[in-house]
């Protein structure tokens, strides 16, 4: 789509336009981007075809957490293409179990399944959870709580238990097994919960929902729930965690330690799909050969990658940047409050702004700030997701938010 009515569509050349009416042909119109072609990209800076560059402040969902083209990353990449990428499971790598060791000690948990999307990631969660169900705690006919407003992905599972009607309507026919009660209610938790519950799935902070931090006492509660009552904790962390809060995961802000971490996006180095499923003995213990897998999970390539970036989170110095620079960043966009912004909410480099909607919806702002050079996504409505890469300067976060009070002031 062209956005018509852009300054966009006055500037763009041939080579921006050929490009777009081409996606428009062949690419599936399940997503509806922006403008901008990428052409390349280093740190925080994507260059478009035309040369123009912009400030990524999405960072790939925050898959690009360590900055694009992260040296250690792709040094890692580049050496491990020259040695093997792919064997599937059916034989032992020397890259796997190294990885698999490195990010169960990141976790402190035992062991690891290794996948590829987020999405697969959660549905194993829940498959495991319902092994654990039928073989551990003996149920029959077993339920998995989940939170309203929830984002998981796009499986046909997770649909099922979604409450956005654009991602589930004409889907059906659903999954069944899944209770939904609102994001912060821990008596609505305690209520819905009964002796067929195997896992309670939520994320610590939901991000598409548009940043929701919950309640302090909130996480803390679902911890303590779920250990009464004999019910998996499964923490999806496949966008909050990774050092994209300040914390390793979003959960250690409450001391909290699930028993199931699902993570994906940043894992991969913003190189590799990779996922994975990360708890305890006990509870991934309950896989038996072919009861599930899949051919590119755990690959030697995204092992490799996979063991740089659990070494570098495990240095904490992403960890420490996020929680400067989102200080920083938050005190910056908090002074746009009243200026068209209604609200700042979020941890760390990773924030939600609701912005009044006079100035249009999030997705016209977001068109107007890449005509300034920076690149934000809108989640619902009129909500904003600033989440740079990590890597990203005070200066670079100053010369953003000056370019959205720019946008902002029209
Ligand atoms: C919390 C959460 N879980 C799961 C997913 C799905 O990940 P993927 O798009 O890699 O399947 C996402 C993607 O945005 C997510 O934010």
């Amino acid at each position: 789509m062209l956005h018509a009515g852009s300054a966009f569509v006055t500037t763009m050349t041939s080579r921006t336009q050929e490009t777009i009416e081409l996606d428009a042909r062949h690419v599936a119109h399940n997503y509806s981007p922006l403008p901008v072609v990428a052409a390349s990209a280093e740190g925080v800076w994507i260059t478009d075809v035309e040369g123009r560059r912009y400030l990524d402040c999405l960072a790939a969902y925050s898959a690009v957490n360590f900055g694009h083209r992260n040296p250690e990353v792709t040094a890692t990449a580049h050496a491990q293409l020259d040695a093997v990428t792919l064997v599937s499971r059916a034989f032992h790598s020397d890259r796997l179990a190294p990885f698999c060791a490195a990010l169960a000690e990141l976790c402190g948990k035992d062991m690891v399944l290794p996948m590829n999307s987020g999405a697969e990631a959660v549905e194993s969660g829940i498959k495991v959870a319902r092994k654990w169900g039928t073989d551990v705690k003996g149920v029959r006919d077993s339920n998995i709580v989940v939170a309203q407003n929830n984002f998981h992905g796009r499986t046909t599972t997770i649909i099922s238990f979604s409450d956005d009607e654009t991602a589930r309507r004409g889907f059906g026919p659903y999954t069944p097994g899944f209770r939904s009660v609102p994001f912060g209610d821990a008596d609505a938790l305690a209520r819905t919960i009964d002796e067929n519950t195997v896992a309670v799935l939520l994320e610590p902070i939901q991000g598409e929902a548009g940043i929701i931090v919950p309640p302090d006492g909130y996480l803390p509660r679902v911890r303590a729930l779920c250990t009464e009552r004999n019910v998996l904790m499964i923490a999806d962390e496949i966008q909050s965690g990774l050092a994209r809060t300040g914390r390793t995961f979003a959960c250690d802000h409450w001391g909290v330690v699930p028993d199931i971490y699902l993570l994906g996006k940043a894992l991969g180095g913003g190189v590799m799909p990779l996922s994975a499923v990360v708890a305890d003995r006990h509870i991934l213990g309950v896989l038996h050969p072919g009861e599930h897998g899949s051919t590119f999970g755990g690959n030697p390539l995204a092992a490799a990658i996979g063991s740089t970036v659990v070494a570098m989170l495990a240095r904490g110095e992403f960890q420490e940047r996020s929680t400067e620079l989102g200080e920083h960043l938050h005190r910056r966009l908090g002074n746009l409050i009243g200026h068209g912004v209604l609200a700042v909410r979020g941890e760390g480099l990773w924030a939600g702004v609701d912005i009044d909607p006079v100035h249009g919806t999030g997705k016209e702002v977001s068109l107007r700030l890449a005509e300034r050079g920076v690149l934000v996504k809108d989640t619902h409505g009129s909500t904003l997701r600033f989440a740079p890469p990590l890597v990203i300067t005070a200066d670079e976060i100053d010369w953003a938010v000056h370019r959205f009070a720019e946008v902002l002031r029209g």
